[in-house]
């Protein structure tokens, strides 16, 4: 652009050049910042997450007024640009922004349903050129909303009776504090949450401390390790939390509702064992910290995997607590690229049951597998091509993602094989993320062989085979 020549003329002057650069914007080096991308075309939900930009870490400090149902945060963001950036989206909806700045200065806000524009003064976009690191401070306040999702499940912030608790599969996160909603990009968490004493404030990894001090109590959890937005969890009420370490030294810490405290003891204190049962099959526990977190019955409608410490609406059986925490490997820390990799979640997790009930329960795999076979849920659509955003939760993920994970079982003929196989996919992505392409590719190319067959029944295919085999 014209408008830009005079600043290159410049640059062979530096007192002109000094002139022209502080009254100019986005000029500065002769390079032009453009706005980050609105969304990250995900196949179901288009207009999550934000482009231009990877969050490294998250910084969120929340006093939560639970009775008053008011939350106020600051959010800071430590991002990297992935381009020149003139402007950036976060992703908020509902509350209200009080001030945003980056790098210290002043950003213009502007808001349009969950998109949260911000750009940033014209003295700090240097510090917005690709490759940089940047950091976003967002104060904002109000009362959460709760989200219905496309399949009507609530999430976001939910409302329980002594307190709330904030779920965020697949889009909750947006309700509580402003981010890059989208599970490719992972970053490490500090989350400080400030409650009315005598309350507790249960969340993801590590308790880095806890503080009283007049009437509040404030808990700072840690999270060292990659973590997706959706699995990120604050849960405030009156709990009975417990911790210890397990021989292996990971940390545990449980929650348990007071109410319902009594009924749980007895599956909480099996986490250890289920970890490490899981870790023998699915390789290290990829976390520092685990645990879980009970609430009551009602207080959400499903159990979700939130990192480290999963969430249940009331005392969970054996079987669902060894699925959300088989999520730790197969969701966690191996994450998806986009919510069409869904089934690599629930496929995994879902046969880690299968697994621990013909290890535990002597109900073999096959079983499990033929019944699975026989249920025509199962065959309502492609694991790996859900019809639409409602279906990413249904049958076909789930029972038949695991029946692709058995089928490739079949094909290696071998269990030691088959697990060697198993751990390898969670070394080769630990912490990051993979698609089914990913993984496809990685099975044909561990086991020599070209599964076109196999990928095309039971991942692809629209109709039950004839027969199993
Ligand atoms: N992932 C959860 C589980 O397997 C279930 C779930 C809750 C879910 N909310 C969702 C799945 C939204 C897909 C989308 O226990
Ligand atoms: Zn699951």
């Amino acid at each position: 652009m014209d408008h830009r020549t005079p600043v290159r003329r410049a640059a062979r002057n530096a007192v002109l050049a000094l002139l022209v650069l502080t009254t100019s914007t986005g000029c500065a080096g002769g390079v032009e910042g453009t706005p980050g991308a609105a969304g990250l075309h995900d196949p179901y939900f288009p207009k999550l997450g934000n482009g231009g930009y990877d969050v490294t870490h998250y910084d969120l400090a929340l006093d939560v007024d639970a009775p008053a149902r008011r939350l106020r945060g600051t959010a800071t963001i430590t991002a990297r640009a992935t381009q020149d950036l003139s402007a950036f989206n976060l992703d908020l909806v509902g509350l209200t922004v009080q001030s945003a700045t980056v790098e210290g200065r002043p950003a213009a806000v502007n808001r349009a349903g969950h998109e949260l524009t911000l750009r940033p003064d014209a003295d700090v976009e240097s510090h917005l050129r690709k490759g940089r690191t940047f950091r976003t401070v967002v104060r904002y306040s109000g009362t959460p909303q709760t989200i219905t999702d496309p399949d009507k499940s609530k999430e976001g912030w939910l409302r329980t009776a002594d307190g709330a608790v904030a779920l965020g599969e697949p889009t909750g996160s947006m309700a509580w504090f402003p981010g890059n909603n989208h599970p490719s990009d992972k970053a490490s968490y500090d989350i400080t949450v400030t409650v009315a004493k005598g309350l507790t404030a249960v969340s993801n990894g590590e308790l880095a401390s806890r503080a009283t001090s007049g009437g509040t109590t404030t808990y700072h959890w840690h999270v060292a390790e990659p973590m997706a937005s959706y699995l990120a969890t604050v849960a405030i009420g009156r709990f009975d939390m417990k911790s210890s370490t397990t021989p292996d030294g990971i940390k545990v810490f449980t929650a348990a509702d007071t109410k319902v405290a009594a009924d749980s003891a007895r599956v909480l204190a099996r986490v250890p064992e289920v970890v490490k049962w899981e870790a023998e099959r699915f390789g290290p526990y990829p976390f520092s910290a685990t645990g879980a977190i009970v609430g009551r019955s009602g207080d959400a409608g499903y159990a979700l995997e939130t990192q480290n410490r999963p969430y249940f609406p009331g005392p969970p059986g054996t079987g669902l607590l060894v699925h959300e925490m088989a999520h730790q490997w197969f969701g966690n820390s191996v994450t998806p690229e986009s919510w069409r990799d869904m089934w690599l979640n629930e496929g995994f997790a879902t046969y880690a049951e299968w697994m621990w009930e013909a290890d535990k329960e002597n109900n073999p795999v096959q079983g499990r597998f033929d019944a699975a076979f026989e249920d025509d849920d199962n065959w309502a659509f492609p694991p790996a091509d859900p019809p639409t955003a409602a279906d990413i939760s249904q049958a076909p993920v789930y029972g038949r993602g695991a029946m692709v994970i058995h089928k490739i079982r079949q094909a290696v003929h071998d269990d030691k094989r088959f697990f060697a196989l198993v751990k390898g996919w969670t070394r080769a992505h630990r912490h990051g993320n993979a698609s089914t392409a990913d993984f496809t590719a990685y099975v044909e190319r561990t086991t020599g062989k070209d599964l076109t067959k196999l990928w095309n029944t039971w991942l692809y295919g629209r109709s039950r085979p004839a027969s199993e085999g």
